[in-house]
Formats: C-alpha cells, structure tokens, sequence
C-alpha cells in the first residue's frame, strides 16, 4: 500500500495515492478524521485542490453552481505544460456543457438531454451486443484473454462511439486519441486536435447522410451556434463516457468472478448482475473522486475555508460510503438511490440509461458464453487521481471451437 506518511507536499496527500490504495475506504476514513469533510489534498504532486468527503458537502457543490462553478476560467492555478491533468482540468477554449455554468449551460445541455431522450434503445442495445460478440469472437478460441486491455476498454469506446453513428475503424481512432488525451503516452495536445478533426469530418458527412443516431439529433438541434460546439459537445460526451464505462464494466466483472454471492451462469446472470451493478455504483463508483469545480468566492464548505479560485474535488467514493447515508444493514438499506456515482444537480449525467444498458450488455455478453475464471485475483490498480479500476484482468476459460460467427453489423 502506497504510504500516506510522509505526504507529497506541505502535508497533502495526491488523490492517486488514495485511488491506489490497498483499502481505499481505510485511506479515506483516516483522512476524514484528520480534517473532518473537507481536505487539502495534491490533485497531482504540487497542484493544491481540496477533496470533499462528506455527503451533503458533495451535494452542496455540486448543486450550488453560483459559488463552485464548472468553467476552468476561475481557477487560479497554472498548470505545468508537462501535466497530465490539461485535458480534464483546464483545456483552453472548450465550448461544451462540461465546461460551462448557467444559461450557458443549459443552452448546451439541452441537445445533449434530447438526443438520448430520443435514442432507440432496442436499436442501441442491439449494437453493443454485436460490439461484445465481434469483440468475445477475438479471443474466444484462445483460452485465456486480459478482459481490461481486450475487451471493457475496447467495448466502452465502440458502443459510445457507435451510438454517435461512428464505424468500427473510426471508433479504434479515437480510441487511440482519447488514450493520448488522458495520459497515457504519446502528445496529449496534438491527439485532441486529431480527434476534433475526426469529429468535424464525421459531422460533415452525416450533415449530407443523417442516420439514426446521436450526431444527427445534435446537427439538427437549433441550440449550437456553430460546428465547434457540436465537435466540443462530442468529443466530451465521448470522453466523458469511456473512463465511467470502463470502470464500471470491471469493477462488475471483478465483483461477479470473485463474490459467490454474485456467480451462477446463464439463468441467474441476470439477478445477480443488476445486485452487482448497483453495488457497485455504492462501493466502488466509476468515479471515485470527480474533477472539478472553481470556488467562484471565498466560502465555508464543511469546517473549511475556500478561498476564490481554489479547485474542489467531489469525493464521489467518501461521500457514498458516509455513514449519514448508508448503513451496513442490507434490508433497510433496499432502495436506498442516494449515491452519487451519476452526479446531481445541473451537471448530473444525461446517459444513465444507456450507461447501464451499456455496462449490463457488456457483462451478460461474456458470462453467457464463457466459463471466466480470474486467474490472479491480486488486484493491481491503474494509476489514476480520479477512478480506482484494475490495470488487467487476466481470465481462462474453455476455449471455444467454431470460428467468429457474430454478424458486423446491427
Ligand atoms: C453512454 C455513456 C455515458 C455518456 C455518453 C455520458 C455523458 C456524460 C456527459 C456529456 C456529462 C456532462 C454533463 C454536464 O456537464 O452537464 C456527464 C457527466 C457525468 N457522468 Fe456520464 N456519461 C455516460 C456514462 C456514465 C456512467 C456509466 C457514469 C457512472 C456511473 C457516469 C457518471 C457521470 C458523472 C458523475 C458526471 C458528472 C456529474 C458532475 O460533474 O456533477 N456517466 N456524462
């Protein structure tokens, strides 16, 4: 376990050392109980933020968008140009409803809210199965397969990116964009501008081909201005979705091949999956701490004084686990919805439905046709500040004999 003492700097210890931790909750229980709901944490070693840990402290920010606001412009911190956290903190001349509050926000939410109000979901269920059957058909005559690298991270990038009408091959590249976007290796400047490209040329020929899917809900919505709202408004919801989904698809699995409570194949794949699921969100949110919003004054939050300008970190995991809000008692805790996992308030997310069906899909799809048994259950976790998922998730199972047989298209 990495060790929380000595602290990186000036006595704040950096989220990725809390999202690594061997026991995340004994690591966030003992920050709360040295500074109460709110702690001076390191976004990244040397970049000062605060991480909220209680319940209502969480919602407090995320529903009060007047004092913490989403618009990076009130931050006060420059960020080194060799950090890692430019695309998700602070990129410059964004114009989406990520980044964005108020009117302005709404103005930009609101295409986003309709076309997935619109979405046929017997079509979209339909196109992640054939995702997840292409995907299974690449490994399944192997034998064994990593079920992080070959297939949640690959099914969470084709299934968003299906729904905006990408194909298979458009949707590898921004795939390979997003991963230099987030960090991990390559240059994170020149991806987003390749992947804006690919997004604009997308958008261009579905202007003069529409189809049923969510780029051309977004053409035809009158509240963008221009097509680099659209391409902006895009390329967040695309990026916006793949960690979550990753996330959520391994934690699942992990939790389905190692809990007893959750195993059994076929016929009850499907109780056990939802339970999973829900715990899930519960325990181990997609995001266990969510980036960001900007002290717009200075304010009181919990026992902590913010000062205008400071970065505010919501402690997704802490807050969820907040005994005001949840018990350790299973049947009066039966639906009890007050997790945070999807956000509230004005930024909560708008795709919780397809999000789920998505993750369901994903999971049902493997557990249906193969018999995965983890082969090492030590669980080494990516280095991430904001979600805590395992780097690799080396399966077996009996290989299967026939050859690829799901169809590519829906
Ligand atoms: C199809 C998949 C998904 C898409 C397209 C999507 C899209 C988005 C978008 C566009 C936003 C920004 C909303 C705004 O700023 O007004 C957002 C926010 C968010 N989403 Fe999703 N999302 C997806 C799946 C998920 C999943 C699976 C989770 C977790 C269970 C999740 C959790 C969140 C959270 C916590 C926020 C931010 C709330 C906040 O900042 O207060 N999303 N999502």
């Amino acid at each position: 376990m990495p060790d929380l003492e000595p602290q990186r700097s000036e006595g704040r210890v950096a989220l990725v050392d809390l999202t690594g931790a061997e026991d995340m909750t004994a690591a966030l229980r003992k920050l709360q109980d040295q500074w109460g709901p709110v702690a001076p944490v390191d976004l990244e070693p040397g970049v000062p933020g605060w991480l909220v840990l209680g319940h209502a402290e969480v919602m407090e920010v995320m529903r009060t968008e007047s004092v913490f606001a989403r618009n990076p412009r009130h931050w006060r911190e420059q960020l080194p140009p060799q950090s890692t956290l430019h695309a998700i903190l602070s990129p410059t001349g964004r114009r989406n409803l990520y980044f964005s509050d108020g009117a302005e926000h709404r103005r930009l939410r609101l295409p986003v809210d309709e076309a997935f109000a619109d979405m046929d979901e017997v079509r979209t269920a339909a196109l992640v199965r054939v995702v997840c059957g292409r995907l299974i058909d690449s490994f399944a005559a192997k034998g064994s397969a990593d079920l992080m690298g070959e297939y949640a991270a690959a099914v969470s990038f084709l299934a968003v990116s299906g729904m905006f009408g990408f194909d298979e091959q458009q949707g590898i590249d921004l795939l390979r964009c997003a991963s230099e976007i987030f960090g991990h290796g390559g240059d994170p400047v020149s991806a987003l501008v390749r992947m804006d490209q690919i997004v604009l040329d997308h958008v261009i020929a579905t202007r003069a081909k529409p189809g049923p899917n969510l780029t051309t809900s977004f053409i035809e919505h009158p509240n963008f201005e221009d097509d680099t709202e659209i391409v902006h408004s895009m390329v967040i919801a695309i990026c916006a979705a793949n960690e979550m989904l990753v996330t959520w698809i391994a934690t699942t699995l992990r939790r389905m091949l190692t809990d007893p409570r959750y195993t059994g194949r076929v016929t009850g794949v499907r109780r056990g999956l939802d339970d999973a699921m829900d715990e899930t969100l519960w325990s181990e949110p997609p995001v266990a701490n969510l980036p960001a919003r900007y002290a717009v004054t200075d304010c009181t939050l919990g026992t902590a004084q913010i000062r205008a300008g400071d970065a505010i970190v919501m402690g997704v995991a802490a807050a969820n686990n907040d005994p005001r809000v949840r018990t350790s008692d299973d049947l009066f805790e039966a639906g009890n919805r007050s997790h945070l996992s999807f956000g509230v308030g004005p930024h909560a997310c708008p795709a919780k439905r397809p999000g789920r069906l998505v993750v369901k899909i994903a999971v049902e799809s493997l557990m249906e046709r193969l018999d995965l048994r983890l082969t090492d259950p030590v669980v080494k976790w990516a280095p991430s500040p904001w979600s805590r998922y395992p780097s690799t998730l080396p399966v077996t199972f009996t290989p299967e004999r026939q050859a690829a047989r799901t169809p590519a298209r829906v």
